[in-house]
């Protein structure tokens, strides 16, 4: 392959030298820090993956040395390639960050703000980008879409009134698999992530979907509602799997393996792929070979514990039996007990933060 030339961008007044080829998301990436762009639909290990969410938008102030003049609108830095010369703005332009808070505002518009009982909650790209470039408010007024849940075979659950259409899980599906059966349906306000004639998702890969899925709309059912991912501490393990590499991240209280994924880089994408039979049926710590704790962004509340992991650390004191005198008999499964979470009642119809007055007519709360 011939040699592909080098050629210089300049982001947020830095500037770097990049192939030719390199989309400006990519350049950025290589600068790191805040001059990145946030990502929620492109995915470096997925082909064909970006250009649906708009949240990568970027202002170019100068498209190239050949020709200075600027774009005329903001554009998605993953479906743009660099350009000899050309400067870009992100964090330093005024348009960017208004035009990022209007993409937060469009996402928010069917996603629920369901972050108390989300399972994705400490680790949802959407919540990061709410809180980072969003507005406190919205101006929609219609009624949100909703859906019932949805079982996507033995192991993998799709809410779709958290899904935001990013493409990412069909992606993995179709690259990751020989015999992908879901895909997104319909098109618009009715586009929706279903299966096809409801099959089952039994390829030996598919649990992938749950790690690439930027919001909770795919979580694990062997870990929904078990413990927030704050709580736990996330060690790097193998084991010699004869379907994968076997390179995992444990996410474990005490010597309880609690849930098991792939282990992700600093933009958030997974490693290496990982097999359902890992993911989902080595729950025992003597199951894996512990490597020691895994490096978590210390902007991340996963990093706020200051955990002290590796093998034999002292499980947390577990007080319920204490005060009970005997072992609970039944652990209730919050999302059948609370009211709260029932799709007709619009939290964003409340104003502030919500207290239990504004649900006085629960039928399981006291009046
Ligand atoms: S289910 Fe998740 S990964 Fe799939 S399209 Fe929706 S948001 Fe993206
Ligand atoms: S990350 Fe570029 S459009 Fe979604």
């Amino acid at each position: 392959m011939a040699d592909v030339p080098n050629i210089k961008v300049t982001i947020d007044n830095i500037t770097i030298e990049v192939p030719l080829g390199t989309t400006i998301l990519e350049a950025a990436r290589k600068i790191g820090g805040d001059v990145t762009p946030p990502a929620m639909c492109y995915y470096s290990k997925l082909e064909g993956s970006g250009g649906k969410c708009r949240t990568c938008l970027v202002e170019v102030s100068k498209g190239s040395e050949k020709d200075p003049r600027p774009m005329p609108k903001l554009v998605a830095s993953c479906r743009t390639s660099v350009m000899d010369g050309m400067e870009v703005k992100n964090i330093t332009s005024e348009k960017v960050k208004d035009g990022r808070a209007g993409v937060v505002e469009f996402l928010l518009i069917n996603h629920p703000l369901d972050c108390p009982v989300c399972d994705q909650a400490g680790e949802c790209n959407l919540q990061d980008l709410g809180y980072g470039h969003g507005k406190a408010g919205t101006r929609y007024e219609f009624e949100r879409r909703t859906f019932e849940k949805h079982d996507l075979g033995p192991y993998i659950q799709l809410h779709m009134n958290r899904c935001i259409l990013c493409y990412r899980c069909v992606f993995t599906a179709n690259q990751l698999t020989d015999k992908r059966c879901h895909g997104v349906l319909d098109r618009g306000e009715h586009a929706e992530i279903a299966t096809f004639i409801e099959k089952n998702l039994d390829n030996e890969f598919i649990g992938n979907v749950i790690d690439v899925c930027p919001v909770g709309a795919l979580t694990d059912k062997t870990f929904r509602f078990k413990n927030r991912v704050w709580f736990l501490k996330p060690m790097d393990a193998h084991r010699d799997c004869p379907t994968c590499s076997g390179k995992v991240t444990l996410w474990n209280r005490g010597d309880e393996v609690f849930r098991v994924t792939a282990r992700k880089d600093k933009w958030g994408e997974v490693e290496e792929w990982i097999c359902n039979e890992c993911r989902f049926e080595k729950k025992h710590a003597s199951d894996w070979v512990i490597e020691g704790p895994r490096k978590i962004d210390r902007h991340s509340v996963i990093a706020q514990g200051h955990y002290q992991g590796g093998v034999g650390t002292t499980k947390p004191q577990e007080t319920l039996p204490e005060v009970m005198g005997r072992d609970p008999r039944l652990l209730m499964d919050i999302h059948d007990v609370s009211e709260v979470n029932e799709p007709g009642r619009d939290l964003s119809k409340i104003e502030g933060p919500a207290h239990s007055d504004d649900f006085k007519e629960s039928p399981i709360l006291p009046k």
